[in-house]
């Protein structure tokens, strides 16, 4: 197990259960597998390393009779703020193999139930995650934002093919290529969340929903979700795999490496010359 991984099987309730210095918390109980973002201090944003560390319990998930249902949660604060950065500039993902492609294909691919319960900022692939969950859950708190063209980047997720399918052209083009957050009702009003609620109930509802659909039979479940997303799997896999050729090449880019200096200096970027 590596150091800062944490894997609670059965006793401790994860929701009251916070650890210093351990970026994601693994609990399984009740047939219900749950992943937490535990790194609040830098608003939940993920490392190459916790991308791996995600993609394995993901890939367990789906390998493990005793899982019924995935839950990914983040703190009443903060679900996600993206890629880390500054990881981001020290460990670019040059290839399809890297982290954060491995994990996209983990949760794109992900057979059984899962869900997300969001709160305060899901910025990036916090919510483009969300896209590939079957449920999802947000406290009023929440606020979403794929700013991907800000960054100097390109969407990723197969964002750029399933965000125009949820919400529709224009409203996608607000948010793409804008890069214009949306609030929990706008998120509720498109179809990405399926219920808003107070910050505070919204990890105990996904759990409850979670543990619902772990005590119903498994085999109708995944393929029932087999069913509902077969006639788009191979678009999605491939729209993952256009954009990730296009990202990693981006990333390299100049309008990219003044945006992320940009953020680590606190200042506005300027694009004015890219
Ligand atoms: N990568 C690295 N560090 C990040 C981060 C990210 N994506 N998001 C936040 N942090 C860090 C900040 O640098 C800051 O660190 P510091 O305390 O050492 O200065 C800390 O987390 C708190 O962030 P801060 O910006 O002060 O919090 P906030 O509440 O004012 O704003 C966000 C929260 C999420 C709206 C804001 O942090 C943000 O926009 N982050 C970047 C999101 C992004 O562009 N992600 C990439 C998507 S591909």
């Amino acid at each position: 197990m590596s150091d800062n991984l944490s894997r609670t099987e059965g006793g401790a309730d994860i929701l009251s259960h916070t650890e210093a210095g351990v970026d994601i918390l693994i609990h399984t109980e009740g047939g219900v597998k749950t992943l937490t973002l535990n790194r609040v201090e830098k608003k939940n944003s993920l490392t190459a390393a916790m991308y791996t560390q995600l993609s394995e319990a993901v890939e367990q998930a789906a390998a493990d009779t005793a899982v019924r249902a995935l839950v990914f949660q983040g703190h009443e604060t903060v679900f996600c703020a993206g890629n880390d950065i500054a990881d981001f500039l020290n460990h670019p993902p040059a290839s399809q193999d890297a982290p954060v492609f491995r994990f996209l294909r983990a949760v794109s691919t992900f057979p059984k139930p899962m869900l997300a319960a969001v709160c305060g900022p899901a910025v990036g692939i916090g919510t483009t995650l969300l896209l590939h969950c079957d449920l999802v859950y947000a406290g009023d708190n929440a606020a979403f934002a794929m700013p991907f063209v800000n960054l100097g980047l390109v969407p990723e997720a197969a964002s750029s093919l399933l965000v125009p399918r949820l919400m529709g052209y224009h409203r996608a083009a607000e948010a793409l290529l804008l890069g214009e957050p949306f609030m929990a009702e706008a998120a509720l009003e498109v179809g990405l969340v399926n219920r808003v609620v107070p910050p505070s109930e919204a990890n105990s509802l996904a759990q409850r929903q979670a543990a619902k659909l772990a005590a119903k039979p498994l085999a109708s479940l995944i393929e029932t979700k087999r069913l509902m997303k077969q006639g788009q799997a191979a678009q999605v896999a491939q729209a993952m795999a256009d954009e990730a050729q296009v990202f990693a090449r981006m990333l390299a880019g100049p309008a990219a490496r003044e945006a992320f200096s940009a953020f680590m200096d606190k200042r506005r970027p300027d694009f004015s010359k890219l």
